[in-house]
């Protein structure tokens, strides 16, 4: 069981990295994480969560409280997110089984951007339009850019998680030329087949198809035909 990478871009969703790393670390992976200064904005906005890139420790993507805003439009999402997934015994490295070893979204030194480290695969979790453009376009103008091209050229999984809506011709073009290099694209669509009723169901249908093809065995979800 080798290593894993997971980045977090700047698009809507990064309730989805958080439980993703969560659940990757409960099941005892090791998780080489990096994250884009639009994702740092996207946690601070979408979950008041406050991270510094170059000062990073896995408690900072816990929140000092869980107290909330009562004027805040968000409050049912913040409320469910916080409560499932912001639970420090499962994602302090030291609590749980698996860990994180962040690296710098500038450092290239990192062992992820060279084919020669090896992983069992790679999620960019959400993935951005942005991110997804450099990625389809071999830009590697960052390390999370440059391991999503590793992890192409080494054939080994690459799974983006693009959220936006509506799609225009460009960024289906940049998905369809990922799907043809190699990458599962896997966008942040939950179903509804499994009866969700709570934005934690929503969140860990994702999570969990996600982590089928990490080859992860999970119970986020009841399958169909279950
Ligand atoms: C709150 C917020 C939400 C955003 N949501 C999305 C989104 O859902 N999809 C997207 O492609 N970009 C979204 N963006 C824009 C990206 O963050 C922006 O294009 C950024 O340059 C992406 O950089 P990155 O790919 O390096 O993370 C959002 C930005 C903010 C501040």
């Amino acid at each position: 069981m080798r290593d894993l990478v997971v980045a977090m871009t700047g698009a809507s969703g990064a309730i989805y990295a958080i439980r993703l790393l969560e659940v990757l670390l409960a099941a005892g992976r090791t998780v080489h994480l990096t994250i884009s200064p639009a994702a740092q904005l996207v946690l601070d906005k979408e979950l008041d969560v406050a991270i510094d890139l170059d000062r990073f420790n896995a408690a900072q993507l816990l929140p000092a409280d869980s107290g909330l805003s009562d004027d805040s439009a968000l409050r049912g999402l913040r409320s469910s997110a916080r409560v499932a997934a912001f639970d420090a015994s499962s994602v302090l490295s030291e609590k749980s089984p698996g860990r994180i070893i962040y690296h710098h979204f500038r450092d290239f030194t990192a062992g992820i951007a060279s084919g020669s480290f090896l992983t069992d695969g790679m999620v960019v979790c959400p993935c951005s339009m942005g991110t997804l453009a450099s990625i389809a376009g071999g830009h590697s103008e960052n390390l999370i850019h440059r391991a999503a091209d590793v992890h192409l050229k080494e054939r080994r999984p690459l799974i983006v998680v693009p959220r936006e809506t509506p799609l225009g011709q460009i960024q289906l073009q940049n998905m369809l030329r990922l799907a043809e290099a190699g990458a599962i694209v896997l966008p942040a669509m939950p179903g509804f087949y499994h009866n969700p009723v709570t934005i934690h169901d929503l969140i860990d249908f994702v999570v969990g198809r996600i982590c089928d093809h990490l080859r992860i065995e999970h119970t986020l979800f009841t399958r169909w035909g279950e």
